[in-house]
């Protein structure tokens, strides 16, 4: 027959399910006060013979009730091992976060584009303001108050003299006011106009240029302007001159690339004629010269103006210029 004490260990033994359980139970039998120590302290007491016999089960029990309670405690701590790893289980198979890289505008990359070319022809930067007075803007331009040229540009007017610029164009008399030719710069920059549909935002840049000298001819604008076309568009792209009016220059002119969208044989982008604009361009006007305080006579030079999100849609075939403000990344991705 088992021992009851035995028996007893292991019912209670079975109830277990923690660590502190588990302590109790070892502190009831095998504590120092447990019942089987206290079996194990009145041994003494026993004549001999049955010492020994009572001894040798007493040990043993205490053996088995060790080992039991180790077991116990290792089975436990496996359980508590299992548990945690369900609870903060990770899916090591999960793709991980997308990264990408930043990239520059393709706004931008057309304003370096063109920076670059223009550099290599000997050309620097020039800066002005955004916030620009009425006598640059128009006035020194040749185009006095009243002028019919002033209704091409939906103008801003912060105040009567005041206005957010509407071209690049006032940079052209700021530089002469305070150089002397021989002048070779471009000026890039923000320019303002009141209106907005798929061609036209509010804000957008103009790079300007201008070239001052005693001998600057209409050849020397040609030449470096066909260059400049067919460097960003490509060395084949045909490049036509056109008669035009603009107040600052005379004579003036507009400068078309073959459509790229339908390879010039007319398309919707170029309304059928097979040309696009891109520049508007001439010869300083005297006038210009004059409002600059350069002497009569002495200076010629040629002067562009260019749209750089309307180059940046003709290069890449994009229609709506909005797409270039929206900054969806999606669109901004593919440059
Ligand atoms: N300022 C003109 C515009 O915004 C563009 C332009 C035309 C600039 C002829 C020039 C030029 O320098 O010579 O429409």
């Amino acid at each position: 027959m088992e021992d009851p004490l035995k028996q007893q260990f292991l019912i209670d033994l079975n109830k277990i399910d923690s660590l502190q359980a588990l302590l109790n139970t070892k502190a009831k039998y095998i504590g120092k006060k447990g019942i089987l120590t206290e079996k194990i302290k009145i041994l003494g007491q026993l004549p001999q013979e049955e010492r020994k016999a009572q001894g040798k089960i007493l040990n043993e029990l205490k053996n088995f009730i060790e080992e039991q309670i180790k077991n116990k405690e290792s089975e436990l701590k496996q359980n508590q091992i299992r548990e945690s790893l369900t609870r903060d289980y990770i899916d090591i198979t999960f793709p991980g976060k997308d990264y990408y890289f930043g990239g520059s505008h393709p706004v931008n990359k057309t304003l370096l584009e063109i920076i670059d070319i223009f550099s290599e022809l000997g050309f620097t930067i020039e800066e002005g303001p955004e916030v620009e007075l009425d006598y640059y803007n128009f006035e020194a331009l040749n185009i006095p108050k009243n002028h019919p040229a002033r209704d091409m540009q939906d103008t801003f007017y912060v105040n009567e003299d005041v206005v957010l610029r509407t071209h690049t164009s006032p940079v052209q008399v700021r530089v002469m006011e305070k150089k002397k030719p021989p002048l070779r710069f471009i000026s890039p920059g923000k320019v303002y106009r009141c209106d907005s549909d798929v061609t036209h935002t509010p804000m957008f840049h103009q790079v300007e240029g201008l070239m001052v000298d005693e001998e600057v001819s209409f050849s020397h604008l040609k030449g470096m302007l066909i260059y400049f076309l067919q460097r960003f568009f490509g060395k084949k792209i045909p490049v036509r001159f056109r008669p035009s009016f603009f107040p600052f220059t005379e004579p003036s002119t507009e400068i078309d690339i073959g459509c790229i969208i339908c390879g010039a044989k007319g398309c919707r982008v170029c309304k059928g004629t097979g040309w696009l604009e891109v520049l508007g361009a001439g010869m300083v006007h005297p006038n210009v010269f004059k409002f600059a305080g350069y002497p009569d006579r002495k200076y010629t030079g040629f002067a562009f103006g260019m749209g750089v999100e309307r180059l940046t849609m003709l290069k890449y075939g994009i229609d709506d210029i909005r797409l270039f403000f929206d900054n969806d990344i999606r669109f901004l991705r593919q440059f």
